[in-house]
């Protein structure tokens, strides 16, 4: 999809559907009135029949409008102006595109910027990119009659007045961003029989390839034994597929700059191993790479847009299976740091995977880590599948990443990571175990991933209720990777 800026008359500009709002009780907007004077007033005599109250994310499409280029005109209701906000905004350009995909037009301007829909026109605009790239996107690549591809293939953000001069830079930024979601969104449905941590290798090496600043390495087990890391080598030990670590390092900023490393946890299959899941839905743990998926999107994202700024991709991926060989409970094993942990529940195994991803992490003298990974069925129960829990061991980086997150509408909502939560992670047996009880589950995976990160600038990312939808809309999110974008957008800002 292709998204541009124009500055015209509704009127005159020819393309499949021009798209104009009305707020509710029926007065219609500037760009509105020019296409209704345009229409010999066609526009207002639908309003005064009833066709259109203006309420909120309401439609109303038009053919061959006399008086007008563009082949049809879509009416858009958007609500009362004092009662607008975020969640309305969204609405009314999910109302919009849904309109547009349901007509065969190949190109639609949307006179949407100058009034009316959404408190700012700048993240109006990169909420309209994001919800179009999402209605187009396609999860049947293996059916053998896929759905027909979206037609619409170009949007034009259209004003009556000059665009403000920022407003190309973020469609731009937005574009990779929606094109790094995707990524994320197609790697996270794809089965576990396909992804596996060979193929997510294959990916990152891929992005390596198409993209001049990216430097893709990947380790085999050999080099993890000979590293020490005895915990990541645990959950891997049931499984046939070959563990694989892979780090991508992009060098947008200068030489000298700290890069900020994003880990991203890809269990690219989570049976439980010995401690064996449930049935039901088990097929949903093909969704346990998600943090690694979110890390790649964010990675071909930047590197798409040209960040000026240094960040590496560390990406710890095996599959958690049970077999005459795997881990057992009780087992101890020590992990890169050379703290032993006593594995109680095999079915916790992310924390070790990305223990010892963390602790190879500080080799690169981070500036900060922040790890993403869908880590814990309490974070579910927590904040259901709206938030992502953060956890920082830095209040500045928690409030930077909350702000990047309401910025990016990819909300996260901050969980404490306090030591009086750290006894419940003790061991008779061990420096300490894997699990700490049912009460606050989320917490004590991150304190777990605190006694790995004392060294540097952390932050902990949750995604377990955020990355994939169940039910009638099962698919992966490509949740977060607009939040991680926007706070390295913002941090190569503020360099
Ligand atoms: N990948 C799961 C977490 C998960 C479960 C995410 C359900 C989304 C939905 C993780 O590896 C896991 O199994 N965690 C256990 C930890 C427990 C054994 C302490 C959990 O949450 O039940
Ligand atoms: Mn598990
Ligand atoms: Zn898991």
């Amino acid at each position: 999809m292709e998204f541009s800026i124009k500055q015209g008359s509704p009127d005159l500009l020819k393309s499949g559907c021009v798209v104009v709002g009305v707020f509710d009780g029926g007065k219609l907007s500037k760009a509105a009135q020019i296409l209704d004077k345009a229409a010999k007033d066609t526009l207002s005599d639908l309003i005064a029949r009833g066709d259109m109250t203006g309420k909120a994310a309401t439609t109303l499409l038009l053919h061959k409008v006399p008086g007008v280029a563009a082949e049809r005109v879509l009416l858009i209701g958007l609500g009362k102006p004092s009662a607008s906000n975020n969640k309305s905004t969204l609405d009314i350009l999910n109302a919009t595109f849904k309109t547009l995909n349901g007509t065969p037009a190949k190109d639609a301007a949307l006179f949407l910027n100058d009034e009316g829909v959404g408190k700012d026109a700048t993240w109006t605009a990169k909420q309209a990119v994001l919800i179009a790239a999402e209605q187009s996107f396609r999860a049947d690549g293996l059916k053998s009659d896929p759905a027909k591809p979206a037609t619409l293939k170009h949007v034009v953000f259209a004003s009556l007045e000059k665009p403000s001069a920022t407003l190309k830079t973020t469609l731009e930024q937005t574009a990779a961003i929606a094109n790094g979601m995707e990524l994320a969104k197609t790697l996270g449905n794809l089965p576990g029989n396909i992804c596996t941590p060979t193929y997510l290798s294959a990916h990152a090496l891929a992005l390596d390839k198409v993209h001049k600043k990216i430097k893709t390495t990947v380790l085999e087990e050999k080099d993890m034994q000979k590293l020490g890391m005895g915990s990541f080598l645990s959950v891997t030990r049931g499984s046939e597929q070959p563990a694989k670590l892979i780090t991508l390092e992009y060098k947008g900023g200068d030489k000298k700059q700290k890069p900020i490393v994003l880990v991203g946890k890809g269990i690219t299959f989570d049976t439980g191993g010995i401690s064996l899941k449930p049935g039901a839905e088990m097929d949903e743990m093909k969704y346990d790479m998600c943090g690694a998926a979110s890390v790649l999107g964010t990675m071909q994202a930047i590197a798409e847009m040209g960040l000026e700024l240094n960040v590496v991709g560390v990406i710890p991926t095996c599959e958690n299976m049970p077999s005459g060989i795997a881990t057992k409970p009780g087992d101890i094993v020590t992990s890169m740091s050379g703290q032993t942990i006593e594995i109680l529940n095999t079915d916790a195994e992310g924390r070790l995977i990305l223990c010892d991803a963390l602790t190879y992490s500080a080799k690169f003298e981070p500036d900060t880590v922040i790890d993403i990974a869908t880590l814990t069925g309490a974070c579910v129960i927590a904040l259901g599948h709206v938030a992502h829990g953060l956890f920082a061991n830095e209040d500045k980086l928690a409030k930077e990443l909350l702000a990047a997150g309401e910025q990016a509408h990819d909300r996260a909502w901050q969980l404490p990571l306090w030591d009086d939560y750290q006894p419940l992670l003790d061991s008779n047996f061990a420096d300490m175990q894997n699990i700490g009880g049912r009460a606050g589950g989320t917490i004590t995976a991150a304190c777990f991933l605190a006694r790995f990160t004392k060294e540097y600038r952390w932050a902990h990312l949750d995604i377990a209720g955020t990355a994939w939808l169940s039910g009638k809309q099962k698919g992966a999110t490509g949740r977060p990777v607009p939040l991680l974008t926007q706070y390295l957008i913002n941090r190569a800002a503020a360099k």
